[in-house]
């Protein structure tokens, strides 16, 4: 039997809330969470909310996520958020090539590979979002597909650093659309995963945590954290509720796998 790595659950808010509606959920929510010692939690507001989400965190065990930064440090890139900045801000996990920034904003592999560096130099630990979409799926490529994003997404990245890495498996097609993969599915892209991270970081891999993502619900959470492979996940629409999310984020206990 061997260790299970401590799970993670991040909410991916998305283009919501306010400041002040972000502060009034945080309140909400720690006192549903209480101090969660199995399992780590975070929350990746967006920018204009870190500050006041970061304020009440303090001193709690919940730990805040961004949800997209730039790959360079700093300089002339008028509306971009550097991973400095967001270190400075107090965020420790940042999401990298999410689909909806690969679909509206265009951002490639390369761009992601950029991203995943320059969080990594921020000393920041990068969430980097894979997934197929339907087409992809339906014609068979899936698997090429995700394993062609993860090893584009981490070129570079030396084996010392591979500890401070998670990938997050969303397929496109389950992304805010109410249709989650089954725990099999999740399963058997999870394990094509861990492959590729093998293949690139040998041991260093084993560290590596992969969250699944794609309408996660406090009605399939326990099937999904439960599938063999699965080290968190990562919520969008449905962690925009506390109670929701700290329903969630409750799954039960599983040290060992
Ligand atoms: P969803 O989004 O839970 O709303 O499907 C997940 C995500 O985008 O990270």
């Amino acid at each position: 039997m061997t260790q299970r790595i401590r799970p993670l659950v991040i909410g991916n808010w998305k283009m919501h809330l306010t400041a002040s509606e972000a502060a009034a959920y945080v309140r909400s929510l720690l006192p549903r969470l209480g101090s969660p010692i199995d399992r780590e939690v975070a929350l990746a507001p967006p920018f204009t909310a870190l500050a006041a989400v970061a304020a009440l965190l303090k001193g709690s065990d919940i730990q805040l996520a961004a949800q997209d930064l730039f790959w360079e440090d700093e300089g002339p890139y008028t509306g971009e958020i550097s991973g400095v900045m967001l270190q400075d801000a107090g965020v420790t996990y940042v999401l990298v090539g999410h689909s909806e920034r690969r679909w509206h904003m265009e951002e490639t592999d390369r761009v992601a590979g950029l991203k995943t560096r320059a969080a990594l130099r921020s000393g920041l630990k990068p969430v980097l979002c894979v997934g197929e979409d339907e087409a992809e799926r339906a014609s068979g490529r899936a698997e090429k597909v995700v394993r062609a994003q993860v090893a584009l997404g981490l070129q570079g990245t030396p084996p010392g650093e591979a500890s401070r890495l998670q990938i997050a498996y969303e397929p496109v097609w389950a992304v805010g659309t109410g249709k989650a993969a089954g725990a099999a599915q999740a399963a058997e892209m999870h394990a094509v995963i861990r492959r590729e991270l093998h293949a690139m970081f040998k041991n260093a891999a084993t560290g590596v945590r992969i969250l699944y993502g794609g309408s996660v619900t406090s009605h399939n959470i326990d099937e999904l954290i439960g599938a063999p492979g699965v080290d968190g996940v990562l919520v969008g629409g449905a962690s925009l509720k506390a109670e929701e999310f700290a329903r969630i984020a409750a799954f039960p206990p599983r040290l060992e796998r």
